[in-house]
């Protein structure tokens, strides 16, 4: 069996990049750690959110993975240089592909970003966006009440809409952005009602696609993508309830069945 991709989000929302990587590289196996039980890392210091992130990390490297995937933006923000600097297998994060993916689609330069308390005052998206093009003007708006809805699987419906309208008042009041970066993981999850409240006219953008494909070109460049004939199995682990856990992971992956025929569902501890 070959080595697995490891991949660690706050909760459910990096499911979201672990689809999209099934899809890209669906030889590859993944381990998934879900730290549901102290989602959401959004509100919380940033040391914390460190502290979290490296026990995260510590937890897959244990587990002998050759690559990490960073699916959560707020612990991207804070951790992923750090990872990069003393961990020894490549590490990603989200942020950028999310920026890179929003330049190529903006036509009018103005980016909308919304993300996590934690993620917007870190201004990661907007460095990172400026860093590309000094001349984009950023729109950053914090969502704290996106992802509490999410993981209690609320995902569409009246409550949903109410919530995201509301939130998305003051970004649709100034009518200038033409594109719209998910900048969380768990908001691809409401894609479809925070579309609708922001208008056909602006394209939404998740980093999930963008991710998966750095992911494969990173892995081509050491040579270590799989490329035996084993089938891929899945470890997902959560640090909260099973149960809720299973059933948004089900519904994430309703549509790929085989996929999902290969994953196991466990339960981690982490130090606390
Ligand atoms: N998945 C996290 C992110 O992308 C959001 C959830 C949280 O606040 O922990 O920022």
């Amino acid at each position: 069996m070959s080595r697995a991709i490891g991949v660690i989000d706050s909760g459910v929302g990096g499911l979201t990049v672990v689809h999209e990587l099934m899809r890209q590289l669906p030889k590859e196996s993944l381990i998934y750690l879900g730290d549901t039980l102290r989602c959401p890392y959004g509100p919380r210091p940033e040391d914390e959110v460190k502290k979290f992130t490296w026990e995260m990390a510590d937890f897959l490297v244990e587990k002998n993975i050759k690559m990490l995937v960073v699916a959560c933006n707020t612990a991207t923000a804070f951790t992923l240089e750090e990872l990069q600097n003393q961990l020894s297998i490549p590490v990603i994060g989200v942020i950028k592909p999310g920026a890179r993916a929003a330049v190529k689609f903006t036509k009018n330069t103005h980016i909308g970003v919304i993300g996590t308390e934690g993620t917007i005052r870190s201004s990661a998206y907007t460095k990172a966006l400026k860093s590309i093009s000094a001349h984009l003007c950023v729109n950053s708006l914090a969502c704290p009440l996106f992802v509490p809805m999410v993981e209690q699987g609320v995902l569409s419906g009246i409550e949903a809409e109410k919530i995201v309208e509301q939130t998305l008042l003051p970004m649709k009041k100034q009518n200038h952005i033409d594109t719209l970066i998910l900048g969380c993981t768990h908001y691809p999850l409401i894609k479809d009602t925070i579309q609708k409240v922001i208008g056909g006219q602006v394209t939404v953008i998740s980093s999930s696609e963008e991710t998966a494909r750095e992911v494969s070109t990173i892995l081509e460049f050491y040579g270590q993508l799989y490329n035996g004939t084993s089938s891929p199995g899945h470890r997902f682990y959560t640090t909260g309830e099973m149960g809720v856990f299973a059933k948004i992971t089900e519904g994430i992956f309703r549509e790929a069945t085989d996929y999902f025929q290969s994953v196991t569902i466990e339960k981690a501890s982490l130090p606390y």
